[in-house]
């Protein structure tokens, strides 16, 4: 299938290009940008920050302005990497038409568009056809959360479904990255850190209790334990580390809450999806990890590592983790990408 990457020259749009390069099925043909990048080779339009070096095909595509009438008619699928405000405006004009698979935060908690961890809430796919029902639309918008949100849920899924979650506090320490090329300058991050991400902790609440839900008369109803977000931007290149408290309504052996996580597989691995990591979750043993530097490129970057899995001193029905996922791939453009190997699979 031939598909499209807006906001290609950013950091998310930068590893669709990586990941896509190597992918069985898809094919890019469109680069779209802002109109400072449009006209100009994507080579000479963008500031190339991955190690893997730009691959070849994509150096001489000529950027597109986002509009899309610009995309090559042969396009089915549309990746979007663009900043929540023109999302919000963009994002649309492309669903009347393409297949939409955002990254950006504009609609995820619109009621007929879903928002979807293909491991946790696959049947959330359902509401496309209320979509392009209620919207007249040939196309249609699947988004994924935010990069600290998936990690999270991840984890929290196989914990949700085998026991009753009465609480979950999280404290983050994001990576770099997830403010985008321009985001965080030098001068403010290298020797410090920031304990503020505008508007993070309110998505990590609202979106994880949101996936975790049900549907229900064709809306969403959250899921039903209170969650506690704490969110610091550090020193890191990629890969975001979170500190989780859980307390459940009941005592819990921490040997069977290993075993329930480790074990935890789910509708992309029984498809056999191509970016689908075989372990969605990777219990570390060792003491002191997980680390982003060590960690974050467990299966391709699309596992998260879980460490430190102990019971919680304070009560017998409490425990703690610590996590790190990769956030420009299993929580970014890798996400987008599994989550279109879905509908493929599912929806056409
Ligand atoms: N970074 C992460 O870890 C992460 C994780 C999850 C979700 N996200 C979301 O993904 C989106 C992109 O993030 P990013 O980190 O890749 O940002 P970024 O590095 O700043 O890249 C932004 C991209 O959008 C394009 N763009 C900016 N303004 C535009 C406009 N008015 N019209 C058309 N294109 C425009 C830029 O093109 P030019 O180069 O031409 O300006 C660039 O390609 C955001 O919504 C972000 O919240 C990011």
């Amino acid at each position: 299938m031939k598909v499209g990457v807006l906001g290609a020259t950013g950091m998310v749009g930068q590893r669709f290009i990586e990941i896509l390069d190597k992918h069985p099925d898809f094919e890019i043909c469109s680069l779209l940008a802002s109109s400072k990048s449009a006209g100009k080779r994507y080579e000479d339009a963008t500031t190339w920050y991955l190690e893997n070096p730009m691959p070849e095909y994509v150096k001489d595509i000529v950027v597109s302005e986002t509009d899309p009438n610009t995309v090559d008619s042969d396009v089915e699928i549309i990746f979007s990497s663009l900043p929540t405000e023109f999302a919000k405006v963009v994002e649309p004009k492309f669903g009347e038409n393409f297949i939409v698979a955002s990254n950006a935060s504009a609609m995820r908690m619109i009621d007929d568009i879903p928002l979807v961890i293909p491991e946790v809430n696959p049947e959330f796919l359902d509401l496309v056809e209320i979509q392009q029902k209620n919207r007249g639309w040939d196309g249609f918008i699947v988004t994924n959360p935010n990069c600290s949100t998936i990690a999270l849920t991840l984890t929290l899924k196989p914990i949700h479904d085998n026991y009753n979650i009465n609480r979950v506090y999280v404290s983050t320490m994001q990576a770099v990255s997830g403010a985008g090329y321009n985001g965080v300058p030098s001068m403010a991050i290298v020797d410090n850190l920031i304990p503020f991400i505008d508007g993070e902790e309110e998505k990590m609440e609202n979106e994880t209790l949101h996936i975790l839900g049900t549907i229900k008369d064709t809306r969403v109803k959250r899921a039903d334990f209170n969650l506690s977000a704490s969110c610091n931007r550090v020193a890191v290149l990629d890969g975001h580390t979170e500190s989780v408290f859980i307390e459940l309504d009941e005592d819990i052996d921490i040997l069977d809450m290993k075993n329930t996580m480790s074990n935890f597989k789910s509708l992309p691995q029984e498809l056999n999806l191509f970016s689908a990591p075989k372990n969605p979750i990777i219990i570390s043993e060792n003491e002191n990890r997980p680390q982003p530097r060590m960690d974050r490129n467990a299966e391709g970057g699309m596992s998260v590592t879980v460490g430190r899995l102990r019971k919680d001193d304070i009560c017998n029905k409490s425990f703690k983790y610590t996590l790190v996922g990769h956030n420009t791939i299993r929580g970014a453009a890798g996400a987008s990408i599994l989550n279109a190997e879905l509908i493929v699979k599912k929806l056409l």
